[in-house]
């Protein structure tokens, strides 16, 4: 007999079928023995009569047992019918099992929510963590919502283009991660912050309309709705106003939320629209949160502030980019930029999209332009010989026709995180790390061998040796 899928159950009463699965719960009732058992699609009720095949195999099954049951569907008496469960008008009598594996018991309920259970614990046992309702929920949300935006962007004539995770630096405010090259004795490649310079050099090579679902890498401190590695929903448009990016990314909003949501609520439509400083002066932050209600966990209040400015001071008072220096200069600012007078009053052609309260994403119009982007770097105290070292390459795509070009993206994780009303990113993400990055299942990060070092041509100071040397001998006592 071939394996159906639980909830194919439902269309087969009087039928015998072949169900595969683990088990879910056990519930000993005299003689008669129920199990619910749980595949990729949901629950159904087995049970078990004395006298059968099946019944005499199960004595020892227990919850997270791995089995295989041919059984005989039946209709549910009216008042045994479950609404809960995708197969509750019906349940299985067995007729015979397989035992494909046993299971030890496990170190939390995974039939119930984890929560509640201690994250270390969870993140230690994810894949265990991973079969409860809501983490099965929150990751198959996750899937829906990048195959709808993926979707959208495909109707729209973007193109899904993969970008280097090996790369030279791209300044986009967080310290980055690096990767010792073997064949280059002293020399690093970085893992991205964003796709943010090859999305533009997508624009130059004329593909017009680029998206990715990008793997990006910080290392930043730990919060709520940071992670060190996390996914931008990034994309960029050439011939584009910074009006025609955000009704774009606005009607792809609504839309999923309208067709994907429709239990959910958005606060206003349009979206509202508060410049930088006016939603500094009205609400004091940046990223004001705008619900009417906000113990209602289906109200969604967007909403983009504009004009941020160009530049701000970093905390040993240097002039630095507030968003990146690739962001272009609102067209009243331009003569005062031209003069290097008054710079941290200049505005870009900058935009954050903020959603109860969070920022959600951030984007802008670029410079398309050679003389502009140097002048940036110029004001940015910038050397011209770090210049050429750092953006040799940026710089010199703008002398070969780069077309007027602008974009934005979305951090999914935050977005997934709201829908579904979960308190932080790590609910929505299958394998994330700790709020101290590690990963408490595998260990990493990890030491490596006196061999890998030396591949890479890396010896490790004497105090890095001693806190290695620690942390290994910890995570073995573990
Ligand atoms: P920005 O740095 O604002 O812009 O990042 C865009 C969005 O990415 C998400 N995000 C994060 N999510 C989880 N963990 C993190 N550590 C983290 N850091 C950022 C946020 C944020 O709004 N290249 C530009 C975009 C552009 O100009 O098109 C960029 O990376 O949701």
């Amino acid at each position: 007999m071939k394996r159906i899928l639980i909830k194919e159950t439902v269309a087969k009463v009087g039928e015998e079928v072949l169900i595969s699965g683990w088990v879910n719960t056990r519930r000993d009732h005299g003689k008669i023995v129920f199990m619910d058992i749980r595949d990729m699609s949901g629950l159904i009720q087995v049970v078990f009569v004395p006298g059968s095949k099946a019944y005499e195999k199960i004595s020892d099954v227990r919850p997270e047992w791995v089995i295989s049951i041919s059984g005989k569907i039946n209709s549910r008496p009216e008042k045994m019918i479950n609404k809960d469960l995708v197969t509750g008008t019906i349940e299985m009598e067995a007729v015979d099992i397989e035992i494909l594996n046993s299971a030890k018991t496990p170190p939390f309920e995974v039939d119930k929510d984890t929560s509640h259970v201690d994250e270390e614990l969870r993140l230690k046992y994810r894949y265990l963590d991973l079969r409860s309702e809501r983490m099965t929920h929150n990751i198959r949300l996750r899937d829906n919502v990048i195959t709808f935006l993926r979707d959208y962007m495909h109707r729209n004539d973007f193109v899904e283009i993969e970008t280097p995770i090996l790369m030279k630096g791209t300044p986009e405010g967080a310290r980055e991660y690096i990767v010792p090259s073997r064949i280059y004795p002293g020399k690093f490649y970085v893992l991205p912050q964003s796709p943010q310079q090859y999305k533009q050099l997508c624009m130059v090579a004329g593909f017009e309309r680029y998206f990715q679902m990008a793997r990006c890498f910080r290392d930043e401190d730990q919060r709520g709705d940071r992670q060190p590695e996390f996914t931008q929903f990034d994309f960029e448009m050439s011939f584009v106003t910074q009006e025609d990016i955000l009704s774009f990314t606005e009607k792809m909003f609504i839309e999923m939320v309208e067709k994907m949501f429709p239990g959910k609520k958005l606060a206003v439509k349009p979206f509202p629209r508060l410049k930088y400083d006016e939603a500094i002066e009205k609400y004091g932050s940046d990223k004001p949160d705008l619900r009417k209600n906000k113990n209602d966990p289906n109200e969604l209040a967007f909403c983009w502030i504009l004009d941020f400015p160009m530049f701000e001071k970093d905390k040993d008072g240097n002039i630095t980019s507030k968003h990146h220096p690739f962001c272009s200069i609102k067209e009243e600012d331009k003569e005062k930029f031209m003069k290097g007078q008054d710079l941290m009053n200049i505005r870009a052609n900058a935009y954050d999209l903020v959603l109860n309260g969070y920022e959600l994403s951030s984007g802008s119009i670029r410079i398309h332009e050679y003389e502009l982007q140097k002048r940036i770097f110029d004001l940015l105290n910038i050397s011209e010989d770090e210049q050429q070292k750092r953006f040799g390459h940026m710089l010199e795509a703008f002398t070969y026709g780069a077309p007027p070009h602008g974009g934005i993206a979305p951090g999914i994780d935050r977005i997934v995180m709201l829908l579904a009303e979960e308190p932080n990113i790590r609910e929505i993400i299958a394998f994330p790390k700790t709020g101290d990055a590690r990963d408490p299942m595998t260990n990493a990060p990890a030491t490596v061998s006196a061999q890998q070092l030396k591949d890479v041509h890396i010896e490790l100071a004497d105090d890095a040796k001693g806190k290695a040397l620690d942390r290994a001998e910890t995570q073995t006592n573990e």
